[in-house]
C-alpha cells in the first residue's frame, strides 16, 4: 500500500455532492478507495460520482437524508450486504446565522437533526458491523465552532460542540474493540456552505472580508486542504490517532 494510500478500503462519505465532501471523495478515489457517496442532492451527487467514475474510480451514489434514522439503517444494511465498511465519513452538515435571541427553537432542531442526529444515526448503523470485524474508522466533520464559540452562530456551535462530544465518546468507549473515531475542525472553507451563510447578511461583501480576516492566514481554506487531513485520518498511517479534534483553522484559534 502506498503512503497514505486507501487501496481497497470501502468508504462511505455523507454530503458528498458539494464542498468538502466532494473534495474528500475525489481525494479518496485518487488514493484507491472504493466509495459510497450519499447526499440529499441527487443531481449533484450523481454529477460527482459520474466524474469520479470517468476518472477510473469505483463509486456508487445513493440518495439519503441522514436525519432519517430508519433510512440510515436501510442504507447501512444494503451497503454491508455488499461487504464490510472500513471508513465512515460523517461530513454532511448545515448552518445558520444568529445569536440566541435571533435563533428559533426550530432552527436549533433543524441543525441538530442533521449535524448531530445524522452522524449519530450512521455511527449507530455501522458500528456493530465494525466491532464484529474488530476494526473500523469514523471521521466526523465538526468545526472550529465545535471547539471555541463563533460570534453569531449559536445553533451551529451548539451542534458542533455536540459532534466533538460524540466523537470523543465513541473513541473512548470502543477503542479496545478496534474502532478509531476522530473529528476535523476546520475554520472557514470556500464552499457553497459559506456562500449560503454570506447571503444571510445584509452586506455580503463586508461579511466576506470579515470571514477571511478571522483566519490568521487572512484567507479561507480550500476544500482540498481539508480533504488532505481526512485522507491522513482514513489511512493506516494514523493508526495511533483516535479521539482527536483536528483543528485546521489557518491560525484562527491560535490566539484564543
Ligand atoms: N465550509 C466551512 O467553512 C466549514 C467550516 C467548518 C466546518 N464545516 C463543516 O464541514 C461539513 C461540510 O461543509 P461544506 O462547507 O462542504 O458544506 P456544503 O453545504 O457545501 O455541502 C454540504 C453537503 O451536505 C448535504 N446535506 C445537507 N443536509 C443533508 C442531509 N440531511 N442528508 C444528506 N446530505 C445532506 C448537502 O446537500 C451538500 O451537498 C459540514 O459538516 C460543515 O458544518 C464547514
Amino acid at each position: 500500500m502506498s503512503r497514505f494510500g486507501l487501496e481497497g478500503k470501502r468508504i462511505l462519505i455523507t454530503g458528498a455532492a458539494a464542498g468538502i465532501g466532494e473534495a474528500i471523495a475525489r481525494n479518496f478515489s485518487e488514493a484507491g478507495a472504493r466509495l459510497i457517496l450519499v447526499d440529499i442532492d441527487e443531481e449533484n451527487g450523481n454529477r460527482v460520482a459520474g466524474a469520479i467514475e470517468r476518472d477510473g474510480g469505483l463509486v456508487q451514489f445513493r440518495r439519503l437524508d441522514i436525519g432519517d434514522e430508519p433510512k440510515c439503517r436501510r442504507v447501512a444494511a444494503a451497503v454491508q450486504d455488499q461487504g464490510p465498511l472500513d471508513v465512515l465519513v460523517n461530513n454532511a452538515g448545515i448552518g445558520c446565522v444568529g445569536t440566541l435571541l435571533e435563533t428559533e427553537g426550530d432552527d436549533l432542531d433543524r441543525l441538530y437533526r442533521v449535524n448531530v442526529r445524522g452522524a449519530f444515526n450512521l455511527c449507530k448503523a455501522f458500528l456493530p458491523g465494525m466491532i464484529e470485524r474488530g476494526r473500523g474508522n469514523i471521521i466526523n466533520l465538526a468545526s472550529i465552532g465545535g471547539v471555541v464559540a463563533v460570534r453569531d452562530r449559536l445553533a451551529y456551535c451548539v451542534s458542533k460542540f455536540a459532534v466533538v462530544g460524540l466523537t470523543k465518546s465513541i473513541a473512548l468507549d470502543h477503542a479496545r474493540q478496534g474502532i478509531r473515531c476522530n473529528c476535523i475542525c476546520p475554520g472557514r472553507v470556500e464552499t457553497p456552505f459559506v456562500a449560503a451563510r454570506l447571503k444571510e447578511y445584509a452586506d455580503p461583501v463586508t461579511a466576506r472580508r470579515e470571514m477571511e480576516a478571522t483566519q490568521a492566514l487572512g484567507r479561507m481554506a480550500r476544500p482540498e486542504e481539508i480533504a488532505c487531513a481526512a485522507r491522513y485520518l482514513a489511512s493506516d498511517e494514523s493508526a495511533f490517532v483516535t479521539g482527536t479534534d483536528f483543528v485546521i483553522d489557518g491560525g484562527w484559534s491560535a490566539g484564543k
